[in-house]
């Protein structure tokens, strides 16, 4: 049984697709959020699942956030710290500490459009495919090794909205099975390289693994 911790900042639809997900071997921990009015904290509670909060106004620097939240998150002693939704900026030693065990879902295909605001820019850069992206944490903002993608069309019509709800949709789906994967121990990261065994998926065999 593996062990994860949910970060959240709002909504949390991610949060909430993981947990209905029901993932074989995964028991959620706790999910911890950084504002204390985010919707998914009370679904999260409502479920049963510990929740905690750490309103990061409340603390003099980042670096003091970083800390109280890494003390927060390892008093649940977790396999795995996924983010979702969490819109904070985590620092360097943050990062490390959490380094081939913390993964997030960012809404572009990167290293497209990493930061804020992609469905909007992503429209204006006319391109006609957008998606999401699954990785592994490192200190550079939404970069790291890429664990799983998926692309959706973009329609002449979308606006930011229409684009979001789409690619949202595709989160749900590929963030649980990243998950999955972690907890049956076929994804992990080596020598900064992403290594997946997707030997028994649907799509067929597939090792991707330095030296395999
Ligand atoms: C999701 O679209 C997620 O990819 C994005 O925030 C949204 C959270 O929605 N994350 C980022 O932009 C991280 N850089 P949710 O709270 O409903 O899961």
């Amino acid at each position: 049984m593996k062990t994860i911790v949910i970060l959240i900042s709002g909504r949390g639809s991610n949060m909430r697709a993981i947990v209905d997900a029901d993932i074989a071997n995964v028991r959620i921990g706790a999910v911890i959020s950084n504002r204390p009015d985010a919707a998914g904290l009370a679904f999260a509670r409502e479920r049963g699942i510990a929740t905690a909060c750490l309103d990061h106004r409340a603390f003099a620097s980042r670096d003091a956030f970083d800390r109280e939240l890494a003390a927060t998150i390892d008093g649940f002693a977790p396999d795995l710290v996924v983010l979702a939704g969490f819109m904070r900026i985590l620092g360097a030693a943050f990062t490390r500490h959490y380094q081939g065990r913390m993964i997030n879902v960012h809404p572009s295909l990167l290293p497209a459009f990493t930061g804020l605001d992609t469905h909007r820019r992503a429209l204006e850069a006319g391109c006609r495919l957008a998606g999401c992206t699954v990785h592994f944490v490192t200190a550079e903002l939404d970069h790291g090794p890429i664990i799983a993608q998926g692309a959706v069309p973009v329609l002449d019509d979308d606006d930011p909205e229409t684009l979001a709800a789409r690619v949202l949709e595709l989160e749900h789906i590929l963030y649980p099975r990243a998950i999955a994967r972690f907890a049956d121990g076929r994804l992990r990261l080596s020598d900064g390289k992403v290594c997946l065994d997707t030997a028994n998926d649907d799509a067929g065999a597939q090792l991707t693994c330095p030296g395999n």
